[in-house]
């Protein structure tokens, strides 16, 4: 990664920065999701949600965010929300933010990192598994409140 990228935490609400998330969230998902600036607020609030984002100069380009949970079992770390503006694609990018996440989870002593992907993400599933993710075989369920 040249030094013109840079991979900072969100602790500061901005339009800027919701603008350039949701442009990120519309290209995850076509479901067109899209936060409103109280959902951006409490993400950021959030002590254990580490919603990360690189940055070329003042625009977020990728996003990635990491949640603590302590567990009865063990401090567990789930990754959501990876995207890679595609313009910027194929150029070790999302590599770099995995394995940021990855020391990030390591230094504030989570144990497990879990993740989902749909099969349909070639690239992602590719490079979850070159990183040394574990494909878990297990029933996903959920149920909308
Ligand atoms: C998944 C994603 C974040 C990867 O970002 P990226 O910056 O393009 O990835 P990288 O450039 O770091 O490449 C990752 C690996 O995949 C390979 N790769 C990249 N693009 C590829 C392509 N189009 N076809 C095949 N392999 C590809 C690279 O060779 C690389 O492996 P290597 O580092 O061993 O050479 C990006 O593709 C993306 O945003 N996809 C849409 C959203 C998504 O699917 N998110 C994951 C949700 S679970």
């Amino acid at each position: 990664m040249t030094n013109k990228f840079t991979i900072k935490r969100i602790n500061r609400f901005s339009k800027k920065a919701l603008e350039d998330l949701n442009n990120l969230l519309l290209q995850i998902s076509t479901s067109g999701y899209q936060m409103d600036s109280t959902r951006l607020k409490k993400v950021i609030k959030n002590k254990n949600t580490y919603l990360m984002a690189l940055y070329e100069g003042e625009k977020i380009i990728g996003t990635i965010t990491l949640v603590s949970v302590f567990q009865i079992r063990d401090h567990k770390g789930y990754v959501e929300n990876f995207v890679i503006d595609e313009n910027y694609r194929g150029r070790k990018l999302g590599r770099k933010m995995i394995s940021y996440i990855t020391e990030l989870a390591k230094r504030i002593k989570i144990e497990k990192l879990e993740l989902k992907s749909e099969s349909h993400r070639v690239v992602a599933n590719m490079l979850y598994k070159k990183l040394g993710f574990n494909v878990v075989s297990a029933n996903v369920y959920d149920m909308k409140l």
